[in-house]
């Protein structure tokens, strides 16, 4: 069985003051919550102690180098992070990311022990254009290296147009791509993201073939990410 992961994405939002909001989590059962706070947040996550997996952003394809203001992965293993993501839209939109350039940050996650969560999803054009499935299915092919397995990777299906729009795809929508992943990917998790909710979590969850959630806005407080493991582990 795959496993049950609610992963919380805060993006470039974060202080110190934030972590209360991690100590306040509710404890996930069955499922693994993780967090992927800004790298400056990292290692005092760790350090709280709670059974929270903390997890990187983004991860350069080199170990280390003349990369300034990057960050590589064995720095994040460094600094306590279990995964990182990678392949995340704002990425391949703000830093021209391509999926063979998340191809390689994934090998990267992965000799420095990490697991990657690996982030798919067509734009509101593809989507208009009936290409939906073609696009996640050469993402798949070009995003995910040979080496990945169930153990090192996670798949996060996140539609762009989704993605911190309060537009959500319909059940039907959802089902479709990820029945599609599922056949690629028979044992690993598959997360859905864009615009999950307390309100919707548990509709979403119900969903054959998702595993759990990547979220962002809606995991920045205790009040509103602690319904969603909820949701999460009682689907
Ligand atoms: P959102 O972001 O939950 O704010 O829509 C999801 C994501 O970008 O991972």
């Amino acid at each position: 069985m795959p496993r049950k992961i609610a992963a919380g994405n805060w993006k470039m939002n974060g202080l110190a003051a934030s972590l209360a909001e991690v100590s306040q989590l509710p404890k996930g059962g069955d499922v693994t919550v993780l967090i992927c706070p800004p790298a400056t947040l990292l290692a005092p996550m760790a350090a709280l102690g709670r059974d929270v997996a903390a997890g990187g952003q983004d991860c350069h394809v080199a170990a280390s180098g003349a990369h300034t203001g990057d960050i590589s992965a064995p720095m994040l293993a460094d600094a306590g992070a279990t995964y990182v993501i990678v392949g995340h839209s704002e990425r391949r939109t703000d830093h021209g990311e391509t999926s063979e350039t998340v191809a390689q940050k994934a090998q990267s996650a992965y000799a420095a022990g990490l697991i990657a969560v690996i982030c798919l999803g067509e734009t509101l054009d593809q989507r208009e254009a009936g290409e939906t499935l073609a696009v996640i299915a050469e993402q798949l092919k070009a995003s995910i290296p040979a080496e990945a397995t169930a153990q090192n990777t996670v798949i996060a299906y996140e539609p762009v147009w989704a993605i911190g729009t309060g537009k959500v795809p319909t059940i039907e929508q959802i089902a479709e791509v990820h029945d599609a992943l599922r056949a690629a990917l028979p044992d690993t998790s598959l997360l859905y993201g864009g615009s999950v909710k307390a309100s919707n979590a548990a509709e979403i969850f119900s969903v054959a073939n998702v595993d759990g959630a990547l979220v962002g806005g809606a995991s920045l407080t205790a009040a509103d990410f602690g319904p969603i493991i909820t949701a999460l582990s009682d689907s």
